[in-house]
Order: structure tokens, then sequence, then C-alpha cells
């Protein structure tokens, strides 16, 4: 029996819309470029390439997106930690409303403090409760109130812990009213019953807020663990109907992986070609682009001089980050 033209036509339409089903409009990029790899940057930002909004870790645009307006891919800044200061200083602030009144970029939402209950020895921001209140009052309330950007609580341990105390300073500094924040940044490095622990427990301790599942992963595995993982950790993460947003670390080629991540999570192979998993998060197809370091030994490159050896040595920035976000 012949099928009618019209059924292929079916057919093609419904295999195109499972493509895009692969893609999820929560997704978005964590930001790590390498100077040395300039052309890797426009990897994440093609036509259609799935990633909506991305953050750097610090308050002002990447140059590589300077141009790209938050319609294409909404850039999140971020307020790492106090800056050396101890709440005065309303530098960012100021930055994101010159951003958004003289600059033509419309900023939505922030992020705030990285890790700041552990010491930047750690990679945290190192921030006691009182003096991130401090600061948040003099940034983060007026943006809040003032010019209805959305915030995000700083990103800790423990849903209780260090926020509680630091809710309660910033009521005390607000004149006895609470300090809102519209969603919860949430970091997770484990296997899947660490991710929906994490998620859970902080969506159970703030139960009206969406929740952001930052530069996440589940470190220095094998590739066949690290792709189970990241294949059930995002349809986990897609089907949550409190999880808003999630971002998948890394956006770097695998020889520059910190070594605190390992290769397996890598998005680029050593030549900058999408891997599997870097495939799959613009919602591709597999690739076979493996990062040669993940099943041991040494791996001759063919593009350039290139030589991948098993033991790869951290690069210093990424390392950082990779600590600062846990
Ligand atoms: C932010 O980045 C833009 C684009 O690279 C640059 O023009 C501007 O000077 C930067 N602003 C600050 C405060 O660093
Ligand atoms: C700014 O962004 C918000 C959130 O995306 C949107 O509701 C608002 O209309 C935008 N404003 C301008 C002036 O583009
Ligand atoms: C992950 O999902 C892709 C399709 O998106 C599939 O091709 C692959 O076999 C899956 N891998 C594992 C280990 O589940
Ligand atoms: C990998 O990247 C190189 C250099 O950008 C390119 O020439 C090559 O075709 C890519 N290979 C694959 C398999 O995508
Ligand atoms: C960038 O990549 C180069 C070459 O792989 C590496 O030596 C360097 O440490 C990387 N820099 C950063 C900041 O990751």
């Amino acid at each position: 029996m012949r099928l009618p033209l019209i059924f292929f036509g079916l057919l093609t339409a419904s295999l195109a819309s499972l493509g895009g089903a692969a893609r999820s409009p929560k997704r978005g990029l964590a930001f790590v470029p390498n100077e040395s790899y300039p052309n890797d940057n426009a990897i994440w930002v093609r036509p259609n390439g799935g990633l909506t909004w991305y953050y750097n870790f610090q308050s002002n645009v990447s140059v590589a997106y300077a141009s790209l307006p938050q319609t294409t891919i909404e850039f999140v800044p971020t307020m790492w930690g106090a800056g050396g200061g101890s709440g005065n200083d309303p530098s960012f602030l100021d930055g994101i409303v010159t951003a958004t009144t003289t600059k033509g970029r419309n900023i939505s939402h922030v992020l705030t403090f990285n890790s700041p209950d552990k010491s930047f020895a750690d990679g945290g921001s190192d921030m006691s409760p009182a003096t991130a209140a401090a600061v948040w009052a003099s940034n983060i309330l007026p943006l809040r109130e003032k010019h209805g950007v959305k915030v995000g609580l700083p990103t800790v341990e423990d849903p209780h812990d260090w926020l509680d105390s630091f809710l309660k300073s910033c009521a005390r500094i607000n004149d006895g009213k609470e300090c809102g924040f519209d969603f919860v940044p949430v970091y997770s490095h484990g296997d899947l019953s660490v991710l929906k622990g994490r998620v859970d427990a902080f969506a159970t301790a703030y139960p009206t807020s969406p929740i952001w599942v930052m530069g996440y992963g589940f470190e220095n595995q094998d590739l066949p663990t690290t792709q189970a993982f990241f294949n059930s950790s995002v349809a986990y993460l897609d089907a949550h109907q409190k999880v808003e947003r999630y971002s998948w670390f890394g956006a770097f080629r695998s020889i520059v992986s910190s070594s605190a991540v390992g290769p397996s999570q890598a998005m680029l192979d050593p030549w900058g070609n999408l891997t599997d998993i870097g495939s799959w998060y613009l919602g591709g197809g597999a690739t076979g682009n493996p990062p040669p370091c993940a099943g041991g030994g040494k791996t001759s490159g063919a593009a350039g001089s290139l030589v991948v050896e098993r033991t790869m040595v951290p690069p210093a920035a990424t390392r950082n980050i990779g600590s600062a976000d846990r």
C-alpha cells in the first residue's frame, strides 16, 4: 500500500516538533569564555540555538555578547559579593539602572551573592548575613521596589542557616518589612538524587518562589554516567513545575574543564566542536565528539598540534568559578 504524500508531511512535522521538544525555554548559559578560543562564543547564541538567557558571574554584559539585545538572549547580571565594601556602595544598582535607562538594555532579573556562606578560599563571596543585608538594602532592594527588577536570593548551601539570619537582618534594616525576592537559585553537584534533594529542600523552604538551578552537574564521572545523568536531569528539570530556569556547567572545551568538574561535562571537544551533551543541550542530535580525555590516555590532536593529556591542569579562572559555585 502506498501512503499518501500528506502522511510523510505529517511525519516530518512531528519529527521536527520532537526535535523542538528537546529544547527548553528554561535553558541558559553559564558563560565562561576562554580568550584563546574567541570563535567558541558564537556557538551558544546561534539563531534558534535554544538558549534563552545567560549569566557570567559579573554585573556587566560579556564583551562578546555586548551587541546582542535582551530579546535575543537575556543577560542576567550577578552581584557576586560586596566587592570589599560594607554596604554603602551603590555601584551595582547604578550600573543596572544606567544599562536600562540609557543603554537600552532592559534588565529584568538579577542574581545576587555567590556562596556568601563560604570563604574566599573556597570560592565563596564570604559575607556575614549582616553585611550581605546592608549591601542588599543599598542595591537590590531599590532595584526590586523602584525599578521592578526580579531578584534572586543569595546562592547558598543550606535553605535556612545563613539565609534565615540574612532575611532577619535585612528586615531590620528595611523598617521591619520583609526583604522580598522573586526566585531562589540553587546549586547542585552530584547525581540525580542530590539534584532532586536540593531542589526539594529549597522548594519546601520557599514554597511560593520559582527555583533556578545554577551551573549544575555531576562532576568527575565517566562519559556514559555523565550522559545518562544529563538526560535524566534535564527531563526532571523540564518537567518540574517550580523550576523556572537552569544552566548546565558547562560551556567550555573539555581540555580546559576545571579539575573540580572533569572533562565529561564539557559541551565542547578540544577543537571547539559540540560534544553530544553540548548538542543535546542546544536541542540538536548526538555529534559523536566525546571529550577525549574521558576515556583516559592521550589523544593526538587532529586539529593543529594539540595533544590532550589525561592529567589536565585546571585554568585558574575556571577553577575559581567551578568552586565558587559550590
Ligand atoms: C559594560 O560592557 C560594555 C560593553 O562591553 C562597555 O561598553 C561598558 O563600558 C561596560 N560597563 C562597565 C561599567 O564596565
Ligand atoms: C523589559 O522587560 C520586561 C520583562 O521581560 C518586559 O515586561 C518589559 O516590557 C520590558 N520593557 C521594555 C521597555 O522593553
Ligand atoms: C541521552 O539522550 C539522547 C537523545 O536525546 C540519546 O540519544 C542517548 O542515547 C541518551 N543517552 C543515555 C545514556 O541515556
Ligand atoms: C571540528 O572543528 C573543526 C575546526 O573548527 C572543523 O574543521 C571540523 O569540521 C569539526 N569537526 C566536526 C566533526 O564537527
Ligand atoms: C584557556 O585555554 C588555554 C588553552 O587550553 C588554557 O591554557 C587556559 O588556561 C585557558 N584559560 C582560561 C581562563 O580558562
